[in-house]
């Protein structure tokens, strides 16, 4: 098993936070503060630098801090006995820079998988409330974070459809003609979607039972839990598909066939959660979700993820978060960062578990 650790930090005009300096030296940090003084923004910055984008903002430039022309991070990490500078820059009107040791990337991709991360975070309810676009990129950071391979494919296939979209926009709703253009995109669909799809199937099933696991242990009841895959490729071949859907495609002026139309189904004792679950279900099984993602790539990377968990106490209580802090403690060189409003109860439930801590003041 590999070790992973953050050993310094440093944060400028990242959102709210214009500077700040850490360094690292305990197993479990917390950062505490109040209301609105930049705690998730920092376990963003950290996620940020691990994963070449922002948990939270969809949009890079939304990261730069008001006023300010760029924002950059940078960050020491130590992973195994390597040490890893990595440095990230982003300046108004301009593509994001991402620097490993001091020599640029190339392509951002390339840094995925480095330093496996994993953020739990309130607005993870999305999850389940939003639609399935949320959850197809639970499923890409899920598996590429542990697969190149994939995440190049997932990337071609995204500019191939995009092609294929802005053709049938041309092509118009009765018009005529570019078939064979079509039918190449068609091809390119296919090759780049079929092994997404088996690669989907694959990691998706080494991931139930650990989610399973992880949920009856958080929730301490039996009740069968499951992350059931839908995709219209379970059904038919990816060809057939497309072939079927040829007109309905040339009607509607886009795409609506294939993997990008995937998505998860969580269910509890055989109903969806979305439409029947309690609070409290929920939360078990959003936490279970991560907590699965952190097991999973560790599995597969053999490396102990860093674990991010914002708000700690908005999906468990003491005994849950005791629990957490105590399987950073059981996995060999887990690196745990947590952000809290109130100190004195964040200090009170890692005292109990004897492990060396750091309380940052925001
Ligand atoms: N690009 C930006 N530039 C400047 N400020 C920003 C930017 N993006 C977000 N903010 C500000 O960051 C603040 C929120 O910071 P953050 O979410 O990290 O707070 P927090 O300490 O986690 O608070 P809470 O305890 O409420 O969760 C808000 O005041 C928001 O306006
Ligand atoms: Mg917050």
């Amino acid at each position: 098993m590999s070790s992973l650790r953050l050993n310094a930090l440093e944060i400028t005009n990242y959102k709210n936070v214009s500077n700040a300096s850490y360094t690292f030296d305990a197993p479990i940090h917390c950062f505490v503060g109040n209301n609105g003084k930049g705690k998730t923004n920092t376990l963003d910055a950290i996620y940020h630098l691990a994963m070449g984008r922002s948990y939270f903002s969809a949009v890079n430039a939304h990261t730069i801090q008001h006023q300010a022309d760029f924002m950059r991070i940078e960050g020491q990490f130590k992973r195994d006995d390597r040490m890893e500078r990595i440095e990230c820059l982003l300046k108004r009107e301009a593509t994001k820079v991402f620097i490993r040791n001091g020599k640029k990337y190339k392509k951002l991709s390339e840094h995925i998988g480095l330093l496996p991360t994993v953020m739990i975070s309130p607005s993870d309810v999305d999850l389940i409330n939003e639609g399935s676009q949320t959850r197809r990129g639970f499923i890409d950071r899920l598996i590429g974070q542990a697969d190149k391979t994939y995440l190049h494919q997932l990337i071609q296939y995204q500019k191939v459809l995009q092609q294929r979209n802005a053709l049938l926009k041309q092509m118009g709703r009765y018009g005529q003609g570019a078939n064979e253009t079509l039918e190449i995109y068609n091809e390119q669909l296919v090759s780049l979607g079929s092994p997404i799809h088996q690669t989907r199937v694959k990691y998706l099933s080494t991931f139930e039972p650990l989610f399973k696991k992880r949920y009856a242990a958080i929730s301490g009841v039996e009740e069968n839990v499951s992350v059931w895959y839908q995709s219209q490729l379970l059904e038919e071949e990816f060809g057939k598909l497309l072939e079927n859907a040829a007109t309905q495609d040339r009607m509607a002026q886009f795409s609506t066939v294939g993997i990008h139309k995937d998505d998860l189904v969580f269910q509890i004792d055989g109903y969806p959660i979305k439409k029947f679950g309690s609070q409290g279900q929920r939360k078990s099984l959003l936490i279970a979700l991560k907590l699965a993602q952190f097991d999973m790539l560790k599995q597969i990377t053999t490396v102990t993820p860093l674990l991010l968990l914002d708000d700690i106490f908005d999906k468990l209580d003491e005994e849950r978060v005791s629990k957490i802090i105590s399987l950073v403690h059981e996995s060999s060189f887990g690196q745990l960062f947590i952000t809290d409003t109130h100190p004195e109860r964040t200090e009170a439930v890692i005292k109990k578990t004897e492990q060396a801590f750091q309380l940052h003041h925001l």
